[in-house]
């Protein structure tokens, strides 16, 4: 990762570290099983794109920092979830045992629960900002994780367990469980800027957004098909295991490949069409996205 975004990425867990333990939580136990799961490990990418973003539409500091600790306290909690016995089943992640593992499944699952209302709780610290600015970024957040996005992804990525998958139906799937929360990154700081009306910049936003985020998790996939458990710290035999189509699955590795630059390709086409703003980072990012390791 550029030095830039480990910088990024230090500022965010020092401040995500203080305001997790600003909480008392009443139960050690439960607090214990927050912190191993949110605050312990991660490449912090919707933390990173988020401070991005909201460097290039100018937002106040507090709320670059809120919104980065939402988006991750969110990411862990999906985690936590993904790893049960009752859905991926797996023993390892960030390089440790997964927290139901670590804990029990009990303490995992609420953890989980708590990860996910603190990230709403910590919404409601945003400062300058209006009731129309505040309730578009509550409705993004809301429907980009629930029913209509991560959540919906995570069933049918589910219900499509032991059968081959048609790539379009991979792509929703990918879209929905993966996507939209990168494009609740992307786009939480721009609704909390002073351009938050701006519909041209919006939808420029999020078509970028979603190629990145159809990239990230056929990069995702890529690496679990080509790469080994130490360097990804999980499993590499996750989606072998619960016979689930991937991308490599579907189209092999090369194609695979390929349909990665051709996402970022037109991911900076839309940045480009956002030339009043300085996107370059952003751009970097979207290629770390894809050139990345682990
Ligand atoms: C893993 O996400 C799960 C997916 C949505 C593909 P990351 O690769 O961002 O995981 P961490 O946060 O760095 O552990
Ligand atoms: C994770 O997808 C997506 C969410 C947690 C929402 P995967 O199950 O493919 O990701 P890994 O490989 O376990 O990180
Ligand atoms: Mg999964
Ligand atoms: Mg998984």
């Amino acid at each position: 990762m550029l030095a830039k975004f480990e910088s990024i990425r230090q500022q965010f867990e020092m401040f995500a570290r203080d305001y997790f333990y600003q909480q008392r939580i009443p139960s050690e136990r439960l607090q214990s099983a927050m912190a191993y799961s949110f605050l312990d490990g991660g490449k912090r990418i919707r933390a990173i794109l988020s401070y991005l973003s909201a460097d290039c539409f100018g937002c106040h500091t507090d709320n670059k920092h809120y919104i980065a600790f939402a988006l991750e306290a969110m990411h862990a909690y999906s985690l936590i979830h993904d790893d049960l016995p009752a859905m991926d089943d797996d023993a390892l992640r960030r390089g440790k045992p997964t927290c139901h593992i670590q804990y029990n499944e009990a303490t995992a699952i609420l953890a989980a629960d708590a990860l996910q209302s603190i990230a709403f709780q910590v919404l409601s610290e945003l400062k300058e900002i209006n009731i129309d600015q505040l309730k578009n970024i509550l409705f993004v957040l809301a429907t980009h994780t629930g029913a209509k996005g991560m959540v919906a992804g995570q069933q049918l990525d589910i219900d499509a367990e032991g059968n081959t998958q048609t790539i379009k139906t991979l792509e929703t799937i990918h879209k929905l469980k993966t996507g939209k929360l990168l494009t609740a990154s992307v786009v939480l700081p721009f609704l909390a800027s002073s351009y938050y009306l701006d519909k041209h910049i919006e939808q420029h936003l999020i078509k970028f957004s979603e190629c990145i985020g159809l990239a990230f998790q056929v990069k995702d996939d890529l690496l679990e098909a080509t790469s080994d458990t130490k360097i990804l710290g999980k499993s590499n035999m996750s989606d072998l295991k619960l016979n689930k189509s991937t991308y490599p699955s579907l189209l092999g590795i090369e194609k695979t490949k390929m349909l990665l630059y051709t996402l970022i390709k037109e991911a900076y086409l839309h940045l480009d069409r956002l030339s009043q703003f300085n996107t370059e980072n952003l751009k970097q990012l979207a290629e770390y996205i894809i050139k990345r390791e682990y």
